[in-house]
């Protein structure tokens, strides 16, 4: 299916709510950046998104913020102990996302001449800690590449799009779900915003319990909306 009209509804939902939000990880992607900015940006939305895994937006933007006062750069990082890492990450919980973004900082620092890389596929391949999603997020938003994201909102958001029905978490369905976010970025001039929409929908819209699917973007598209409101069988249909 052509995916230009859900993106650019998507884009408009996303315009309506995200500057009211104010995260300051978040900042228009610059094509005009040289590799060295280039690289600032994907260490910046590095550490936000790694905060983000586990913890809500409004809790991590003060220690987002405290953290890049502390460690504005990567080699800034690389050079810290982990107690003083610790220091800032303390109230976050899952302290190994901690650890794990220093290891990262100095194998960038040690082996990559303190320039993370330039694409999803080289980050998620050479650095600890990034995996698919976490690539795709710096990647799309840091650099604008066109590669998907699909963490545990998106996942959910997307099996309802597609009307699947299995578990979400098979081998299979996770193959057809990330096929069905890469979809959603394909073609698109701006992957970084689309990511983003999608990940603040699945958080704010389509939730687990009672989605309101009444304001969503992708109301028209989604299989799952349209079942529900199938007309029901007929009373006279039942054995
Ligand atoms: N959660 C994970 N990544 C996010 C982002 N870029 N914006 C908002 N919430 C997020």
């Amino acid at each position: 299916a052509d995916a230009a009209p859900m993106q650019s509804a998507l884009l408009e939902w996303y315009a309506g709510v995200h500057e009211a939000r104010g995260m300051p990880w978040r900042k228009p992607y610059d094509p005009t950046l040289g590799p060295d900015d280039r690289a600032q940006r994907a260490y910046e939305v590095w550490v936000s998104e790694i905060m983000l895994q586990q913890t809500q937006v409004a809790t991590v933007i003060p220690y987002y913020t405290r953290w890049m006062q502390k460690f504005p750069t990567v080699r800034d990082l690389a050079a810290a102990d982990i107690d003083t890492v610790n220091a800032h990450w303390k109230g976050l919980g899952y302290y190994s996302r901690a650890a794990r973004l220093l290891q990262g900082a100095q194998k960038v620092v040690a082996e990559l001449g303190g320039r993370l890389p330039g694409t999803a596929q080289d980050m998620e391949a050479q650095i600890p800690g990034i995996g698919r999603y976490s690539a795709g997020a710096i990647c799309s938003i840091a650099y604008n590449e066109r590669v998907p994201v699909l963490d545990g909102n998106v996942k959910r958001l997307m099996a309802r799009l597609l009307a699947l029905h299995a578990p979400p978490t098979a081998k299979q369905s996770l193959d057809v779900l990330w096929a069905g976010a890469t979809a959603m970025v394909q073609g698109s001039a701006r992957p970084g915003d689309v990511n983003q929409a999608l990940i603040e929908l699945g958080a704010t819209v389509c939730k687990v319990q009672n989605p309101s699917c009444g304001p969503c973007p992708l109301q028209a598209w989604c299989g799952a909306h349209q079942q529900q409101h199938a007309p029901a069988p007929a009373a006279s249909d039942a054995p």
